[in-house]
């Protein structure tokens, strides 16, 4: 098989023994998000935490085939473990773009199942296809065949129309006889018509027992529960009742949350000891990205969150705000915005440091 992964990332995504150990474990997930889990946030993720599974944003398939491909899979080998999320429902696309998947050297391919947006029902993408739980089957049958990657299904409880146990049990036995075997389950229902993926969100109430109800019901399937989860502590009840956790808006917003969680959930060593540390060594990285033409706004904007509640964030903030659009701009930015926040010597997030810390 000819490779489809250029020269230029041979040292970026070309598979390397990072990752292709056994599976990812999936205790501890940050959620794919659209905008926000870029290529530039994932690297300080990792820099934070080494095992936490990082997912991208969701990538049609009809992107990937008709699009740049290199520019779409384009990542970097220190994010490993990471998965690729894909939009789509045609199975020879989804096939086409799993092995896409294995070439550029993901850790697993990941099918969306909950994104509810106008635009992405219009192409059979997303959480409508909740209601054609064959159509998914089929997806999923194909993907597993075209690559050994392993294959995983995010979605929600249910949609509109289509909210009851059985129904959501359907969809599960369904896909599960497709061969998936993990599935990571936004636990409320999305809304087709009249809300926004927003207030899709947080609207639609969170039943964590469905969630929990799944993996009693299905023991031999992992089950990963993503849905308004902030703290440590919440993710123990639910590591309780189910096998891994997701959390997205908090791990973005407050991604400092990511240093404890080796130690937290893996028993291992933190990484880093101080923010300040884990931002010095994003320096080289952030001036390669420069160096080939990145722009420091789309690479800082992801930085805001790291000194979320510490005295002195909001200069943090502020500063990388109101300079990093300048024409020109570069690391120096980056090195005078901490410069306005003390360093310290701080321990990695508690429980009791967490749950202090809201959303803005
Ligand atoms: C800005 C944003 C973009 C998102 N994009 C995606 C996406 O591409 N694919 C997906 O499956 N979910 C997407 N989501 C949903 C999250 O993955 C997650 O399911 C949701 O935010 C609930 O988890 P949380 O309460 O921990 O944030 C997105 C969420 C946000 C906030």
């Amino acid at each position: 098989m000819t490779s489809n992964v250029p020269s230029e990332y041979a040292n970026l995504s070309n598979k390397t023994p990072e990752n292709t150990g056994p599976e990812p474990s999936r205790r501890f997930c940050v959620a794919p998000m659209m905008d926000w889990t870029t290529p530039h946030y994932r690297y300080l993720a990792r820099l934070l935490s080494r095992h936490t599974l990082l997912y991208t944003e969701m990538v049609t398939t009809g992107a990937l085939i008709h699009g740049d491909t290199d520019r779409f899979l384009r990542h970097n080998s220190a994010e490993y473990p990471l998965a690729l999320q894909l939009g789509g429902s045609d199975a020879r696309e989804l096939a086409h773009c799993s092995r896409l998947a294995e070439e550029f050297g993901f850790s697993e391919v990941n099918l969306n199942v909950g994104c509810p947006s106008d635009r992405v029902q219009n192409n059979m993408i997303g959480a409508c296809l909740m209601g054609h739980p064959d159509k998914v089957a089929e997806g999923i049958r194909a993907m597993i065949e075209a690559t050994r990657l392993p294959v995983t299904v995010k979605h929600r409880i249910g949609i509109n129309g289509r909210e009851s146990w059985d129904e959501l049990c359907e969809f599960i036995e369904k896909v599960a006889a497709a061969g998936c075997r993990t599935f990571i389950v936004h636990a409320r229902i999305a809304i087709l018509e009249g809300l926004s993926p927003k207030e899709n969100r947080d609207v639609p109430p969170l039943k964590y027992d469905w969630a929990y109800r799944l993996k009693q019901t299905y023991p031999h399937l992992e089950i990963i529960i993503n849905g308004g989860i902030k703290t440590f502590e919440e993710c123990h009840q639910h590591l309780e009742y189910t096998d891994g956790v997701m959390l997205g808006r908090e791990a973005y917003h407050n991604p400092w949350l990511l240093a404890g969680v080796d130690s937290e959930f893996f028993g291992n060593e933190p990484p880093v000891a101080s923010r300040h540390e884990a931002l010095r060594s994003m320096y080289p990285f952030i001036q390669s990205e420069l160096d080939r033409g990145v722009f420091l706004g789309h690479i800082s904007r992801h930085l805001l969150g790291l000194f979320h509640g510490m005295p002195g964030g909001r200069q943090f903030r502020r500063y990388i705000s109101e300079n990093a659009h300048k024409p020109g701009a570069g690391l120096e930015v980056i090195q005078a915005a901490l410069a306005k926040v003390q360093e310290q010597e701080e321990p990695v997030q508690t429980e009791a440091a967490t749950s202090a810390v809201s959303q803005p």
